[in-house]
This record gives C-alpha cells, sequence and structure tokens, in this order.
C-alpha cells in the first residue's frame, strides 16, 4: 500500500446535495444555518466532514450503525467514507468500530499553525500556570462560542477540564464578554437568535446542559462591564465550583483581540472575587509580556507544503476502487494547504499546494465556506477555529501508549511474536504497552511491570540515548543469568555500541531462553521517549533471523509510532505513559 505522503494534510459525483443541517441539526452546521448549501458544494465531502465530526462528539469511537444514525446516511456511503478516511490514516477501522485516529491531528494543526498563536505564546501560559499552580488556556472567538487552542491543565479532580478544540457558549464563560465587546449588531442578533433555539446549550456538548436559563440582558452587562474593565470573570457559570479569569491578548498591529488568556480554579481553592484579587494582575502582566512578543515577532516564515498529495489520491482510488472517495480526499488535502507563514492563501495557491485542478480545489473551498471550515476575504481564504472540531477534542488527550497499541498489533501479526512498549522509570524500565502472542517469559509481564533497565532491551535503549554519566546504573550489576553483561566498562561498549547501530539486542541476560530485541521512539525533537521491542524464545529464532526478520519490522513500527507522534505532539503535549 503506498503510504500517504506524509506533511503537515475529481471531480465530486453526485449533483446537488441534500441540506446537511436538515436531517442532523447540530452536526455539519454550516456557518451561517439558514444559508442554502451552494450548488457547487461537493456533496461526498460535506457527507465525511459530518462523519468527522459525528466521531468528534462520540468521543472519537462510534459502530457504522452508530455513525448511520448520527449522520443519517446509507450504511454503504458510512462504509465508503470509512475506509476512505482509513487510507488517509484519519480513522482506524477497529473491529467493528470507526476510531478517530491522530493521523487526523494534522488538519486541526493546519489551522493552529496558521493561527501562531499557540506556537509563540504557549510558554508564557504554561509559565503562569506553574507560577500560579492553576491552569491556564488561551481561546479564540467562535462565532457565538470561545474556543479553546491551547491548555497548561493542572491535573485536578474537582471539575470538568476543558481540551484543545472544545467549543463552549461564550455567556457561560470569562472570555465571552471580552469577545463580545467586538461583536457587530449582526453577531448579537446571532447570539440571541441560537439560544432562542437551542436554550440549554445542547450544540456545545463540552458543557453540562444549562438548567437556568440567565436573567435578561445579563451578557449584554457583563460585555459592557468587560469593555470597561479590560477582564472578565466566570463564577460558576458552566458547574458549580469552577472559576475563571480572563484577559484579551491584543494583536499589537489591528488592536483587536487575537484570543484571551485565562486562569482557571476551583472555589475549594480561589472564589471568583478571590481570582479577581490576587491572581488577576499576574495575568495581566503575562499578557502584556504575550503582547509584547508579539510585537516583536517576525513574520511567519512559509512552511513547506504538502507534495504528492495529488498523485496519493490517484494512486489509493486505481487500488481501492469504489471504495475510495476520491473527491472526499481531495477535499480534505486542501485543508492541509494552510499551515504556518500560509494562513491566507488564494485559490491559485491551494491548487498549487495540492497539485489539484482549480475548479476541483474552488469547490472544496466553496463547501468549507459553508460549513464554517474556511472564510474569504476577497481573493484569499483562511481556515476557522472550526477545523479544530474535526477530531482535536479527543486526540489531544491521546498518550503514547494509545498511539503506539494500533501498530503493535500490526506488528505482533505480522511477526507472530509479542511486542512491548516500555519507559526508563530510574534504574528500570516500566512496560507501557504490551501485545503478547503467547506466554514466552516466565515472568508475568504485564502493564506497570518494572525490569532492570541494564538486562533488558528496551532499557539498553533507553539509556544508551543517555550521556554516559547520566545513565542510572544500579551498582554494582547483579548477574541475573551466567550470561548478564555485570562489568560496567563492558556494559558501556554495548550500549555505544546500541547508541550507533539504533538497536539492541539481549539474549538471556534476563532470563534464561529469552532473547529480546528493541528499537528507540523518538519525539519529534529526537529525544528517545521510549523503546519497542519483540521478545521471543530462543528456540523460535536465532539471532541473525532476529536481526533479519524482526528488526525491519520493528524499525518500520517504530517510524510509524514516531510518524503519529509527530503530528499529535505539534500541540499538545503526548503523556509518555
Ligand atoms: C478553561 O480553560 O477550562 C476555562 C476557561 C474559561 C472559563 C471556564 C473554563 O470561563
Amino acid at each position: 500500500m503506498p503510504a500517504k505522503p506524509t506533511t503537515d494534510a475529481d471531480a465530486a459525483s453526485s449533483a446537488v446535495p441534500a441540506d446537511p443541517s436538515a436531517a442532523n441539526p447540530s452536526a455539519a452546521l454550516p456557518a451561517d444555518p439558514s444559508a442554502a448549501v451552494p450548488a457547487e458544494a461537493v456533496t461526498p465531502l460535506v457527507r465525511g466532514i459530518d462523519v468527522l465530526l459525528r466521531l468528534t462528539e462520540a468521543g472519537g469511537t462510534l459502530s457504522p450503525s452508530g455513525l448511520e444514525r448520527a449522520t443519517g446516511l446509507a450504511r454503504s456511503t458510512v462504509d465508503r467514507i470509512a475506509a476512505t478516511l482509513a487510507r488517509m490514516g484519519y480513522v482506524r477501522l477497529d473491529g467493528r468500530d470507526v476510531v478517530l485516529a491522530p493521523r487526523l491531528m494534522e488538519l486541526g494543526n493546519a489551522y493552529l499553525s496558521a493561527l501562531r498563536l499557540p506556537a509563540l505564546l504557549d510558554a508564557r501560559a504554561d509559565a503562569l500556570a506553574d507560577a500560579l499552580d492553576e491552569s491556564v488556556s488561551l481561546a479564540v472567538a467562535d462565532h457565538d462560542g470561545i474556543r479553546f487552542i491551547h491548555q497548561a491543565t493542572r491535573r485536578r479532580a474537582m471539575s470538568l477540564s476543558f481540551r484543545i478544540g472544545d467549543l463552549l457558549p461564550a455567556e457561560r464563560t470569562a472570555p465571552g464578554p471580552l469577545f463580545a465587546t467586538e461583536w457587530t449588531q449582526e453577531e448579537w442578533r446571532a447570539w440571541r437568535e441560537h439560544r432562542a433555539t437551542d436554550p440549554e446549550n445542547r450544540d456545545f456538548p463540552a458543557v453540562p446542559p444549562l438548567r437556568h436559563a440567565f436573567a435578561g440582558g445579563e451578557f449584554e452587562r457583563r460585555a459592557a462591564a468587560a469593555a470597561a474593565d479590560g477582564w472578565a470573570l466566570d463564577d460558576q457559570l458552566i458547574e458549580p465550583g469552577l472559576v475563571a479569569v480572563s484577559v484579551p491578548v491584543r494583536d499589537p498591529h489591528t488592536g483587536r483581540i487575537a484570543c484571551a488568556a485565562n486562569v482557571v480554579s476551583h472555589t475549594s481553592r480561589h472564589t471568583a472575587a478571590d481570582l479577581r484579587d490576587t491572581l488577576l494582575p499576574r495575568l495581566r502582566e503575562a499578557v502584556r509580556a504575550m503582547e509584547d512578543d508579539l510585537r516583536e515577532v517576525p513574520p511567519a516564515r512559509p512552511a513547506a507544503v504538502p507534495t504528492g498529495l495529488a498523485a496519493w489520491t490517484g494512486a489509493s482510488k486505481q487500488e481501492l476502487g469504489r471504495e475510495f472517495v476520491e473527491s472526499l480526499a481531495r477535499g480534505l488535502t486542501v485543508l492541509t494547504s494552510f499551515g504556518e507563514g500560509r494562513a491566507e492563501l488564494t485559490l491559485t495557491e491551494v491548487a498549487q499546494a495540492t497539485g489539484l485542478a482549480r475548479a476541483t480545489a474552488r469547490r472544496a473551498l466553496i463547501t468549507y465556506e459553508h460549513l464554517g471550515l474556511v472564510r474569504t476575504s476577497g481573493r484569499v481564504f483562511e481556515p476557522t477555529p472550526r477545523v479544530l472540531a474535526l477530531g482535536f477534542p479527543p486526540l489531544s488527550r491521546v498518550s503514547l501508549p494509545e498511539i503506539a497499541a494500533p501498530h503493535m498489533a500490526e506488528l505482533a501479526a505480522r511477526v507472530h511474536e509479542s511486542t512491548s512498549l516500555a519507559v526508563l522509570s530510574g534504574e528500570d524500565i516500566q512496560y507501557t504497552a504490551r501485545v503478547a502472542t503467547s506466554r514466552v517469559m516466565s515472568v508475568n509481564i504485564t502493564l506497570g511491570t518494572r525490569l532492570p533497565a541494564y538486562a533488558t532491551s528496551m532499557g539498553r535503549v533507553l539509556l544508551a540515548d543517555l550521556p554516559p554519566a547520566e545513565r542510572p546504573l544500579p551498582l554494582p550489576l547483579r548477574p541475573l543469568t551466567p550470561h548478564t553483561v555485570t562489568d560496567p566498562g563492558a556494559l558501556a561498549r554495548v550500549l555505544d555500541g546500541v547508541r550507533d547501530r539504533g538497536h539492541a539486542l539481549v539474549d538471556e541476560e534476563l532470563e534464561e531462553g529469552l532473547r529480546s530485541i528493541a528499537v528507540p521512539v523518538h519525539d519529534r525533537t529526537g529525544r528517545v521517549v521510549a523503546a519497542l521491542n519483540v521478545a521471543l524464545h530462543v528456540a523460535r529464532r536465532t539471532v541473525e533471523e532476529c536481526e533479519r526478520d524482526i528488526l525491519p519490522e520493528l524499525r518500520a513500527t517504530a517510524d510509524r509510532i514516531e510518524g503519529d507522534l509527530r503530528v499529535a505532539g505539534r500541540f499538545t503535549r503526548v503523556p509518555v505513559s
């Protein structure tokens, strides 16, 4: 199978599409719900986007019949869309379920890199969260909602914590009144209308339904106060206990609000008044520094554009035939043409970046504009915060073991051996993921099992990445079998070899009869964050067979995990365990 070109992303088949919002009130909601579907919109793209939105709302997983119900599409259509998205690496077909896959985050990444704000401001937000020991978030305006673009979350059991991409109703948040200070009459009218048709905030699945309507004019009064004060509070408007204070971060060139910075707490630690009196000054100071940073920042250098996508979709069509919906795949590549230094693109630039015919690119852009995923001003198109609704909230919480698990299952099925993932924890390795085909080890390995790093292949891969003086070794090294390397000088030479060759093979040093081979898993910065191994009984394969047959498969699997990790880790911190 030709791999989709890794990047940071036909003419339509059917005639005029049915209005997706008619059957499905909240999912593929157009920017303006009363707007008719343009005749040139690409139906398969509208449907594919609806599938992605529904999967996101469902938390990342739905069965095909669940998708049929949620989208109102025929089963055969759902299957073809799912097959196409799977081919793109955007979903996995896991048994009977369709599951969002980390690669989908390249769409949200395209928006976030085009926006630049998270990359420019996240360090200040994280530093403030550390200094206050409270959660700090960044949010942008999204119509009558606010959408998170960064979260520096303190793990607390007490309240909800929101994810990058979550959308909240403006009036139930601290940033909302700040954004509303810039609303036009038309935007105020749209807000009133939307709340009249959705009084419980069902269109905002990230928040609990609103039980008691606000007093008339309350949000208007909060917006007026926000305009006068330059900050705003959320005193338990989302749920009891949850409080937040927010300050606008202004674009130094336009003076308009670029995003809002928020400090979030719980009434068990701070009341809302307390937040205002004690934490607001620190937040304002951080925001001043953010605005200074924005003033100094040089113009974005255009990122490399994806190449070869049009050829890839053509080849996939050849291979999969009817099951591959080429107009959906091509339409999705349009979103990946945006990025850092490519925030605003003309039709010609989009066509050039994707390799699509102008007419094809144009119809995709018209479709996205209708769905509120792209907006135009003059001749240029830019992605909107709504692009984050395509999978980002559930995927932004994915961990390395979750990323690795499906790739490890494929590896185990190919080589018919058990495979594990581990991280370094003190002098030990600790297992974080495992796919077992048989029990070759007398020690019963489960998640969390610890083994001494110096005598295991995964441990050696992890130790080899550290400077020799920083390798945690339990000296003197104990012989676990007659074969265990226990001389520190000899082990240092072994580790140098592991680092140079990029893999470790340990033969009966941990346990007699056990042979294990491991490779490193690197993060975006090139640091080794985990090790991946295959372990087997010595009778199954010789050392040479392991290196000839298993090692290339291990490397290919580590490459796939690293590819996913690069996409997932671009704007979120992916936990390694
Ligand atoms: C959050 O970041 O979780 C947050 C921000 C503002 C609010 C509520 C929660 O008003």
